[in-house]
């Protein structure tokens, strides 16, 4: 191979003389520059180097296409091949969660009540529960189902739907005025058309009812409450019904009793938002939740060891 051919060799010149300069101990072109005798080689950008650009960004043209890609605003270009690393990332999660906990699955089949009676597994699955309640719920529900103002108190064995783990699996589930179509349904309508005189006797009538007793009938305000309000709400407003709508005779309280809370419900209205965990959580970790909590409304020593 001669000299001329090896493209490394380019032909340089001496800046000021025009001569090439050639490095007598590797043969190479110098540039010319000379700096108090080190002189620069005139080496080619190396191929190799290029070839690995053009293929990069070859191989990100194709990504575009077949990745998730360019962000949209809100979305972005999921490519056609449909991955996302997100959604593998949860898979991968859940699956590692099953697998290190080899008893979860066992929460995936639907007879609650077998499975609570089972102490064994109870035990070894209640600490888990705790976790999964403290992650997903009581941001609203409160540190172990202690509830808040609009958010009912869950350890108190009072339910507004279903008092038993699958009536309360379902409500997990699907949710209370959810986006979910089989969400379920509870509203309290507004009462604003209602004469301010009315609503305030009901309001009393309202605030009175926890610990009257038998006494409700006699108080004013109950036949308004009758005819307006025991629907929805029972003879009295001992609730029970199994519609949503609570019993306003115990201390068990969403929003509050007294009465200018009660006013407030009146004339607006309540809807609380329960949301769906059916596309969030598996089947196993919803009927887990169900027994926990159902569990954390019995008194200690009943149920819950
Ligand atoms: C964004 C707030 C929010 C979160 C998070 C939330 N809930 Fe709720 N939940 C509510 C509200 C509000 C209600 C009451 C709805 C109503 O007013 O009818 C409710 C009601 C319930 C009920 C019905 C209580 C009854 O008396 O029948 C259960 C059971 C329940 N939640 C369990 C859970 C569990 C378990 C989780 C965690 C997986 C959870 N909730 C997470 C807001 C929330
Ligand atoms: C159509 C059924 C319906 C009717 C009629 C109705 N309610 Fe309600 N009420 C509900 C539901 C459902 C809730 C729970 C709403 C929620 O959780 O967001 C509720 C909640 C309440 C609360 C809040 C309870 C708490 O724990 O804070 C009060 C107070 C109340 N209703 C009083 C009344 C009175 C008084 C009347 C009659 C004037 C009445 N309701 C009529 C369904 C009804």
């Amino acid at each position: 191979m001669s000299d001329t051919t090896d493209p490394r060799k380019l032909p340089s010149a001496d800046p000021h003389t025009g001569n090439r300069r050639v490095d007598p101990i590797t043969g190479y072109d110098t540039t010319g520059h000379d700096w108090g005798g080190i002189t620069e080689l005139n080496t080619a950008f190396p191929k190799i180097v290029i070839w690995a650009l053009a293929l990069t960004f070859l191989y990100s043209l194709v990504a575009w296409i077949l990745l998730p890609a360019w962000p949209l605003g809100r979305d972005y270009t999921r490519g056609i091949l449909g991955l996302d690393q997100g959604e593998q990332a949860i898979e991968g999660l859940r699956e590692l969660t099953d697998d290190r906990l080899p008893w979860l699955s066992r929460f995936s089949d639907g007879d609650l009540r077998a499975l609570q009676s089972d102490a064994v597994l109870i035990r070894q699955a209640m600490p888990a529960a705790e976790r999964l309640f403290e992650d997903n719920c009581s941001a609203c529900h409160g540190a172990t189902g202690r509830g808040g103002p609009g958010f009912p108190v869950l350890a108190d064995g009072y339910w507004l739907w279903g008092d038993d783990p699958g009536g309360i699996a379902e409500t997990i589930r699907f949710g209370i005025n959810s986006d979910h179509a089989d969400a379920r349904i509870a509203e309290m309508p507004s009462f604003d058309w209602m004469a301010r005189a009315d609503r305030l006797a009901l309001a009393d009538y309202v605030a009175r009812l926890p610990g009257a007793g038998p006494v409700h009938s006699s108080l004013p305000g109950a036949a308004l409450f009758t005819e307006n309000c025991a629907a929805c709400h029972g003879d009295g407003g001992r609730g029970d019904l199994e519609a949503g709508a609570p019993s306003l005779t115990d201390d068990a309280v969403i929003y509050g009793q007294d009465r200018s809370t009660v006013m407030e419900t009146l004339s607006r209205g309540r809807r609380g938002v329960m949301p769906a965990w059916i596309d969030r959580l598996s089947a196993a970790e919803i009927n887990l939740l169900a027994i926990y909590v159902y569990r954390l409304g019995q008194p200690v020593g009943e149920g819950a060891q």
